[in-house]
């Protein structure tokens, strides 16, 4: 049998069960929560937070994108998982920081910081009990990396 997905699918889908699920929305504070489906595979439109976020290209540094943000989005919701301890739309939760603010804890905010997070993980975290692994543990290339820490630089500044 073909195991190689199926083994990240379904870590996935207990990390995501283990963090509360679609509870998170009434957390975040979200206004507009219509009832989410907690129950499916990660979808990237189920929840709140997920709608294309709104980008100035004004504030992207240098060789980034909307469309890289908006590739990173999809990441963050998908691929990456990075939604599964910083919840959709990256508000925050017990296993991780809130991204959309202008507080950070391991990084200064500039784009180079936060790619090269992304890269390394988060081996001891300063306020959350668990460590971030390089890259989510997922196989992420190069241009994944980049576009959803592109995503990051854009949600803590829109
Ligand atoms: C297993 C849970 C988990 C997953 C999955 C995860 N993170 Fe994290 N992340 C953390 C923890 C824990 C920290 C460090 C918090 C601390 O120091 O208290 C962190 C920190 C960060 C930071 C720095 C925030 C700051 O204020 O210093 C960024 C940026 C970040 N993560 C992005 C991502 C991205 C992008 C992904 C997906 C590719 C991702 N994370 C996946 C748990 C996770």
């Amino acid at each position: 049998m073909m195991r190689l997905n199926g083994v990240a699918v379904l870590s996935a889908t207990l990390v995501f069960g283990a963090c509360g699920g679609g509870d998170d929305a009434s957390q975040a504070g979200t206004p507009e929560t219509p009832a989410s489906t907690p129950a499916t595979a990660p979808t990237p439109t189920a929840g709140s937070g997920q709608e294309p976020l709104q980008v100035d290209p004004a504030i992207l540094p240098e060789g980034v994108t909307a469309a890289m943000v908006q590739e990173g989005q999809q990441v963050f919701h998908g691929a990456g998982i990075c939604y599964t301890c910083h919840t959709a739309g990256g508000g925050g939760g017990p296993l991780a920081p809130d991204l959309t603010d202008e507080t950070w804890l391991n990084v200064d905010g500039e784009y180079a910081s936060i790619i090269e997070l992304v890269n390394t993980g988060v081996p001891q975290p300063l306020e959350h009990p668990g460590a971030m692994l390089p890259r989510a543990g997922m196989p992420l290339t190069d241009a994944q990396v980049a576009s959803v820490s592109a995503y990051v630089f854009a949600l803590s500044r829109s």
